[in-house]
């Protein structure tokens, strides 16, 4: 990666990080150049945000104040293995979602939220992510939670479960983010996305009974047959005392959760990532800094700055490599 050639960051440490740790990732999972070097595995959709009636209060991003805003996401299983199973060992999962707000592919402003279904965060910078995966591929992680308490009971306790559905997970932007609204109040909260289904889960046991592309087969089914997924768009707001740099520390649940507005997923968009209608699916590449919207911003969390760099560097490459073949079908 070093060698990539892409200069996103001006500071140098920040592009050294971001390369470094695009490059242990790649090479932990062994990625081809033209996949995801994580959620690798993956399924477009697109549907439609349409706001509460308060949100425009909080928040003068037009995604509030616009009657709906269409959208383009993709739900993923973590890892860059490309056909890690749904009923295996692990349970994390990706849900990214892009709101359209131009018709303009080369230009801003597109808004992207980014989420899994953990709550909170192993580790909470760019340096020890990187550490993380240095230690995964050296086969020393035991040595390296031995030396961080939160880590190690994060990976005891905090592995998600196995949905039943994506339409029955609930998803989580992890760093916190800060409103302001028309008045210029400013307010810091975390995304959370719930299922109008409510949230169901298998027991491990259970989840290996099923097949091994049973989230994403239930994903065509539902986009199939007229059963649209919907979601709750909510923000957990901060309290005073609540750290808003560390996203190792969850926030209470007794927060107040504002509505947003609700999201509806209703197509498919497609399957393969090798050949055309796939295409797609490997040009897009997301962006959890809130670049170019006005009324929503990044807080001082340094997993966003080094993610910020990271996607960008992580997309570019595979941009690079879009013309090399295939190796199989996403699923
Ligand atoms: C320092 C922390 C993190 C790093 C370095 C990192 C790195 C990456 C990289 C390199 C990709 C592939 C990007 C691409 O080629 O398009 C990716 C994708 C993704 N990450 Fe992260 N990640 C981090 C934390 C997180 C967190 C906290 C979440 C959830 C809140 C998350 C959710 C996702 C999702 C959903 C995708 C797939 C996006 C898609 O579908 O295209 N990541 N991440």
């Amino acid at each position: 990666m070093a060698d990539s050639g892409i200069t996103v960051s001006k500071d140098k440490a920040m592009q050294k990080l971001a390369e470094d740790t695009v490059d242990a990732i790649r090479s932990t999972f062994d990625v081809p150049l033209n996949y995801r070097p994580v959620h690798a595995k993956g399924q477009l959709v697109k549907g439609t945000f349409t706001p509460s009636k308060d949100a425009s209060k909080i928040s003068k991003a037009p995604i509030f104040s616009n009657p709906s805003t269409p959208l383009v996401m993709r739900y993923s299983t973590d890892t860059g293995f490309k056909d890690l199973p749904d009923n295996g060992e692990n349970g994390s999962r990706g849900f990214a979602i892009r709101f359209m707000l131009s018709k303009n592919e080369s230009g801003h402003p597109n808004f992207d939220i980014v989420t899994n279904n953990a709550y909170g965060f192993i580790v909470s910078t760019g340096e020890e992510f990187l550490e993380q995966f240095k230690a995964m591929k050296a086969g020393k992680m035991d040595e390296f939670l031995e030396n961080r308490p939160h880590a190690k009971y994060f990976q005891a306790n905090q592995a998600p479960a196995h949905s039943y559905s994506f339409a029955t997970e609930q998803w989580h932007g992890i760093h916190a983010f800060k409103f302001i609204n028309g008045e210029g109040k400013e307010r810091f909260f975390r995304w959370r996305i719930v299922p109008w289904q409510g949230v169901m889960k298998h027991s491990k046991e259970d989840a290996q009974k099923q097949s091994k592309n049973y989230q994403f087969d239930d994903l065509e089914w539902r986009l199939t047959h007229n059963k649209p997924i919907k979601y709750r768009l909510l923000a957990q707001l901060a309290e005073e005392d609540d750290p808003t740099t560390d996203s190792t520390k969850v926030w209470p649940e007794t927060n107040e959760f504002a509505d947003m507005g609700e999201i509806v997923i209703d197509k498919l968009w497609s399957f393969d990532e090798g050949t055309p209608p796939g295409e797609e699916l490997k040009k897009i590449f997301y962006n959890p800094y809130p670049h170019d919207i006005e009324g929503i911003d990044a807080s001082d969390d340094p997993l966003i700055a080094v993610r910020d760099v990271v996607y960008q560097l992580s997309g570019g490459v595979r941009r690079g490599h879009n013309d090399l073949p295939a190796q199989q079908a996403v699923r």
